[in-house]
């Protein structure tokens, strides 16, 4: 079976209408979810806006639209007119409740199938070398990965880039340091962690700053470095290394992969920028740095900012790597569409680095589209900004270790197979669905006593609902998938109606969040599931009633969409609890 997005067939049936009365007029219907659910289940609003083009009363206008309805698929039960043009429309529950059982056959759970295929490069985490991962690059991480799950499972390639900070002049000092002081790590005879790391960092800078020797021999590591140097490479590697060991940690233990694709891997590339910039005649010489100017774009003082693409010392920055990314991304990975997840603080650059872009030719806006995806801050509960001190690779760590001690201490009194699985599905989960659940582009508080609630909008209310489903499928005891192939659904009690008509919905969420790319679409669609869930559950007994089946499969339902839901976000589920 073919699924279609309610709202974009009633889209279809209300426009073909407006077509053969107003076919002048060329305007697609407006169709909202009702919000008054218990008049009716979504409205068309497009009667107003008609009325304002042509010479006739809104309601007029609705009661015409009715009348040239058809509706082969029977997907309405009752359209009126109501005052002053509105189209209340009802649906016909016995074509929603045969639905709702070809979704449970079908893998995608009634999720349409793409038109087309895309390729799409999603960047996100993207830490730097000989640096500790910080809160952001943890939001970036969960957002990220949501994003590249959301993508996934609606049938894209998906490129999962890290784009780590591997580069640049500050590894001069520090390849300086381990050479004079720690030569014992680079033949990884010594192991070293990333503290040790942090530390020589800190003290390599110190050093550069005050003994003019060490600052030259630095400067000359960047250049041996970039050369190619076989002894200075071999140190770096080693720095990095070491770094992404305790990365790789923090990946593991979230259930998160990526692609390595740093900032290092662009070098070769850097030149031909500054040459197409160069043949176009768009760089301008600023303070003997090559700039773009592009509209639109002031400092605080009003005056243009320019895009610093290559240093007065010939140098190349953050800037200049991340327009080879796009132009590597577009040319060598064919990207359909770009996706790159960073906190706010950067979407000036972005913005900039994209219009650069576009004026160099290297993207063209009709084929492919771009999306910073910015977040906010994440806060303490006193709303403090969340410190980088040093150590905070240990305390990212930490922080994720500290849910699931929580996690752990709330289900020791419950029945769960696994304590040690358990806690960890819930702490993580907690930590993922806290930072998916808020509006990303807002500052997050990061609260462990609100994150392991079980009421509200919280992972360990999803997971109970779910948790709910396969215990009542366990205490009944039945075959559910016979059960699919062989029973249907009656949506007869208004709570079962309002499950059904949500369970109905699922393509829709993912369908906005597909547009906005804001993971709380999912999550407000995962708790209202839950909700009316329990309302269902409280209102219609399953267990030995004469409408056991039928509810039995609106259960599967839920609990199937809640699992691919969940999934979605990057959290596990489990049986009991
Ligand atoms: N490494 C950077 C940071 O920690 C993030 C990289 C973002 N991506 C990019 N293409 N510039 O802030």
């Amino acid at each position: 079976m073919k699924f279609v997005n309610i709202s974009n067939q009633l889209e279809c049936i209300f426009s073909r209408s407006i077509d053969k009365i107003f076919g002048n007029i060329k305007t697609k219907a407006e169709i909202t979810q009702s919000k008054n659910k218990q008049l009716c289940d979504y409205q068309c609003n497009s009667a107003l806006k008609i009325a304002s083009i042509v010479d006739d009363n809104p309601l007029n206008i609705a009661k015409k639209i009715i009348s040239q309805i058809e509706d082969p698929n029977n997907l309405l039960s009752q359209i009126d007119a109501i005052s002053p043009g509105f189209i209340n429309i009802t649906l016909n529950k016995e074509t929603l409740a045969a639905e709702l059982v070809s979704i449970l056959k079908d893998d995608r759970l009634g999720v349409p199938q793409l038109i087309k295929k895309l390729n799409v490069v999603c960047e996100f985490s993207s830490p730097n070398i000989a640096k500790a991962m910080h809160v952001g690059h943890l939001r970036s991480s969960i957002i990220g990965d949501t994003i590249a799950n959301l993508m996934e499972f609606l049938g894209h390639n998906v490129i999962r880039l890290n784009h780590i900070g591997d580069w640049g002049t500050q590894f001069g000092m520090l390849i300086n340091y381990i050479k004079i002081y720690h030569s014992e790590v680079i033949e990884s005879s010594q192991e070293a962690d990333l503290e040790q790391l942090m530390e020589w960092y800190k003290k390599s800078k110190a050093e550069f700053d005050q003994s003019p020797l060490f600052k030259k021999r630095s400067q000359e590591e960047v250049v041996k470095l970039q050369n190619g140097d076989k002894e200075s490479k071999k140190v770096w590697e080693r720095i990095c290394e070491i770094s992404r060991r305790a990365f790789q940690e923090i990946y593991d233990l979230l259930d998160i992969h990526l692609i390595e694709r740093g900032e290092s891997f662009y070098n070769p590339y850097l030149s031909q920028v500054i040459d197409d910039f160069e043949s176009k005649k768009i760089l301008k010489i600023d303070g003997g740095a090559k700039c773009v100017f592009l509209d639109g774009f002031k400092n605080k003082e009003g005056e243009d900012l320019p895009l610093i693409i290559q240093k007065s010392d010939g140098g190349y920055n953050y800037n200049t790597t991340d327009l080879a990314g796009f132009k590597y991304r577009i040319e060598q990975d064919k990207a359909d569409r770009i996706i790159i997840v960073t906190d706010i603080g950067q979407a000036t650059h972005f913005q900039m680095c994209y219009q650069a872009c576009l004026k160099v030719g290297y993207i063209d806006p009709s084929k492919v589209r771009f999306d910073h995806v910015p977040f906010g801050l994440v806060l303490t509960p006193d709303g403090k900004k969340f410190k980088t001190r040093e150590g905070e690779t240990e305390r990212l760590i930490d922080l994720i270790n500290e849910a699931i001690i929580s996690g752990k201490e709330l289900l020791r009194e419950r029945d769960v197979k696994n304590l040690d699985d358990a806690a960890r599905i819930l702490g993580i989960g907690a930590v993922k669905y806290a930072d998916l659940s808020c509006n990303r582009v807002k500052d997050y508080t990061f609260s462990y006593e609100r994150m392991l609630k079980f009421e509200g909008n919280t992972a360990a209310y999803i997971l109970y609902s779910f948790v709910r489903v396969e215990s009542i499928k366990r205490k009944i005891g039945v075959d559910v998938n016979l059960l699919i192939e062989s029973e249907k659904i009656a949506l007869i009690h208004p709570s079962e109606i309002a499950l059904g008509l949500h369970l109905r919905r699922f393509g829709e969420s993912l369908a906005f969040m597909d547009e906005e790319l804001l993971p709380n679409r999912l999550t407000d669609y995962l708790f209202h599931l839950a909700e009316k869930f329990h309302v269902f559950f409280r209102d219609c007994h399953v267990d030995g009633t004469k409408e056991q089946n039928s509810r039995l499969l609106l259960c599967e339902l839920t609990g199937r969409i809640i699992k691919k839901g969940l999934n979605i976000l990057g959290i596990k589920t489990m049986d009991k609890m």
